[in-house]
């Protein structure tokens, strides 16, 4: 038996008496001359109020200002700004990840018995939420190829009031025509909602093509530096009528500290996102010569079979990712991975260095072999994500697993 632990008489410890602190800042910093460059972190949960009056029009909306974190604070609008800038949207709102800002759209947008046409390329996660989850509340969405325009005007009903979209898909990188898109939801009477992941704003901006709703997982190269999970929704004022009241009734607030250090992350997005993009074109065109490689996918390739369309959608900027297949399937790839420690197997994107995914066995593990086959996906298919090394560095850390695969 555990024995009790005994607490000291009070006169051996005294207890502290525990006053909260009501200040909001030290006396001594009061008022303060000057302003921080860098932007404060602002923790607190909750505002303290006037009076019953101003907390009246605060929560109702008359009066603009912060009564609790979860409806809003500071450092989630510094970033929705900025975001809502880059993508020169209308509005941003910044959601707890980017499955949170997805559920956002589609809980604000969408009411029992609607339908949605969505793209079979879509992220695991979001055809899981657009199909079982959606599915559940009395929404449903029918999969198609959305490179395919007749398919998607074929999918659309009189009940269709969304269409679903990633701007550069996983893992095969096609690309979506997103002024067809919105003019074909558009005439169905259907919003288009773009997931902008694989792209950020640096490469494409979905708005500048009609798009209604842009989500963005910023746990990606938004952020950039792989130490938080954020997302986030932007939208036209056509459509955004119920995103707040959906944001604070469904609970998907973000931490402060998270848009903290994605504000900062944000700051060298377009540095970063250059000289990402720049290397995936070079580490592309390196390794379509490189005799363990059956394909490379890779939009800035004149191969790629939207490789019109990019340049006309991106201009002269791809995206950071290449996904290959090795010639030696499964086995080759093993060898990849385990040879190649300098590029990291994490089944995420968009970090600061060369990282790789195996979508067979993460991000598609849930599909069939058949399905995983019609989407162009083998056992030796490998997504990279190229970072911001030297080329010199890119290139050696792959040669390492490419020598170790051609044993394959
Ligand atoms: C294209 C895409 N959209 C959305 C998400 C979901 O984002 P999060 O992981 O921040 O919830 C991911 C995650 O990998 C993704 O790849």
């Amino acid at each position: 038996m555990p024995r009790k632990p005994t607490l000291p008489p009070d006169d051996v410890c005294p207890r502290p008496t525990i006053v909260p602190s009501t200040s909001t800042q030290p006396q001594s910093t009061q008022p303060q001359p000057t302003q921080p460059l860098s932007p404060p972190i602002h923790l607190s949960s909750v505002y303290r109020c006037q009076s019953p009056e101003q907390a009246d029009r605060l929560l109702g909306g008359d009066d603009e200002g912060y009564v609790y974190a979860r409806d809003g604070h500071p450092n989630a609008d510094m970033l929705a700004d900025k975001c809502r800038e880059l993508h020169a949207a209308d509005h941003a709102a910044i959601a707890a990840t980017g499955m949170a800002a997805m559920s956002l759209a589609l809980l604000a947008h969408l009411k029992s018995g609607d339908r949605a046409v969505v793209s079979q390329q879509l992220y695991g996660k979001s055809l899981t939420l657009l199909e079982d989850e959606s599915a559940r509340l009395g929404i449903v969405s029918t999969r198609v190829n959305t490179c395919d325009l007749a398919a998607v005007r074929a999918a659309m009903t009189e009940r269709t009031r969304l269409v679903v979209v990633e701007t550069i898909s996983n893992p095969i990188l096609r690309v979506s025509d997103l002024s067809a898109l919105a003019e074909i939801a558009h005439r169905g009477g259907a919003a288009l909602l773009v997931d902008n992941t694989f792209a950020g704003p640096v490469v494409c901006r979905p708005h500048d093509f009609d798009a209604d709703f842009v989500l963005e997982s910023l746990t990606k190269s938004m952020n950039g530096h792989s130490d938080v999970v954020l997302g986030l929704l932007c939208g036209k004022a056509a459509v955004w009528q119920r995103v707040p009241a959906a944001l604070s009734a469904w609970g998907f607030a973000s931490s402060p500290f998270d848009c903290w250090l994605a504000l900062r992350g944000l700051s060298t997005l377009a540095i970063r996102a250059e000289r990402a993009c720049a290397n995936a074109m070079a580490t592309a065109q390196w390794l379509t010569t490189q005799h363990q490689v059956e394909a490379v996918h890779y939009p800035g390739l004149p191969t790629h079979p939207d490789h019109d369309l990019a340049r006309r959608q991106f201009g002269q900027r791809f995206g950071s990712i290449v996904t290959i297949a090795l010639r030696g399937g499964r086995a080759a790839a093993d060898a990849f991975i385990a040879a190649a420690r300098d590029v990291p197997f994490c089944p995420s994107l968009g970090e600061l260095s060369t990282t790789l995914s195996h979508p067979a066995s993460t991000s598609h593990r849930g599909h069939s072999e058949s399905q995983r086959a019609s989407l162009g996906i083998t056992g030796g298919t490998l997504r990279l994500s190229i970072g911001i090394e030297t080329p010199d560095h890119i290139r050696a850390a792959i040669a390492t697993g490419l020598a170790a695969a051609s044993k394959h």
